[in-house]
């Protein structure tokens, strides 16, 4: 069973909600470098307070940054059977620099996540977030109490780079960077593309039939 899988996909594709989902299945850990940035931006960390102002401008934050966070956390023990990465890598240098300092970097399955561009705005829209990452959509996974979250009562909001004008610039600077890594994976031999349109739970079956064969 293929155990190492990076998701790529636009800002609002589902590749949080498909990465714990997968994760859960296999029994390896869920890395998302937007979380750890997030986590360092909630502590008040030199790196956070960086971060925050790159983030919150829709830009990617620099690659030795990214790689060597992806680096320590992959190295720990409990990434040794196999990882789900979202959000890295998300432009074709990162990739490589991360097969430079990684044994065993280049993934069983690069998932593609395909979905149009106003559904991607309505995802991102209505997602609401508990300081603790929990994620929900007003529509589509709402909480059971309006604006409260299921699993620690914390009051649900609106994540700072989810708004209209940081959300197009995160679009644009995807479309720029995803044609070169989705080559990169094609060219190695690990690439899916996957329909990511419908219900999280149709999108998870479809991405489990990929991993399966
Ligand atoms: P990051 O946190 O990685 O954000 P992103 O890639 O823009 O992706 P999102 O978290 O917005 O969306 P998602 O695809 O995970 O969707 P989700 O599952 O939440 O990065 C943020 C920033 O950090 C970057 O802009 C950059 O500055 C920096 N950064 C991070 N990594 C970096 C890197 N490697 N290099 C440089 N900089 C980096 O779903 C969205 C919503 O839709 C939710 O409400 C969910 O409930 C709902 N939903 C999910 N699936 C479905 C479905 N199938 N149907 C209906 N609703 C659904």
């Amino acid at each position: 069973m293929v155990r190492r899988i990076v998701l790529l996909g636009p800002p609002g594709a589902g590749k949080g909600t498909l990465a714990r989902q997968l994760a859960d299945d296999l029994g390896v850990p869920h890395v998302a470098t937007g979380d750890m940035l997030r986590a360092e931006v909630a502590d008040g960390t030199d790196l956070g307070r960086r971060a925050k102002k790159i983030m919150d401008s829709g830009e990617l934050v620099p690659d030795e940054i990214v790689v060597e966070m992806a680096v320590e956390r992959l190295s720990r023990a409990d990434a040794a059977a196999g990882w789900i990465l979202d959000g890295f890598p998300r432009e074709v240098e990162q990739a490589i620099d991360f097969e430079r300092q990684f044994a065993g970097a280049v993934p069983d399955t690069a998932l593609y996540m395909r979905v149009d561009r106003e559904e991607v705005i309505r995802r991102i829209t209505g997602r609401r977030v508990c300081p603790r990452g929990h994620v929900y959509h007003v529509e589509s996974n709402p909480p059971r109490t309006e604006g409260v979250c299921d699993e620690d009562g914390l009051r649900l909001t609106q994540r700072d780079d989810d708004t209209q004008e940081v959300v197009a610039k995160r679009l644009e600077v995807y479309v720029e960077e995803i044609g070169p890594l989705v080559t990169h994976y094609d060219e190695l031999g690990v690439l899916r593309r996957l329909d990511a349109s419908g219900h999280a739970d149709a999108v998870h079956g479809r991405a489990l039939e990929l991993v399966s064969k």
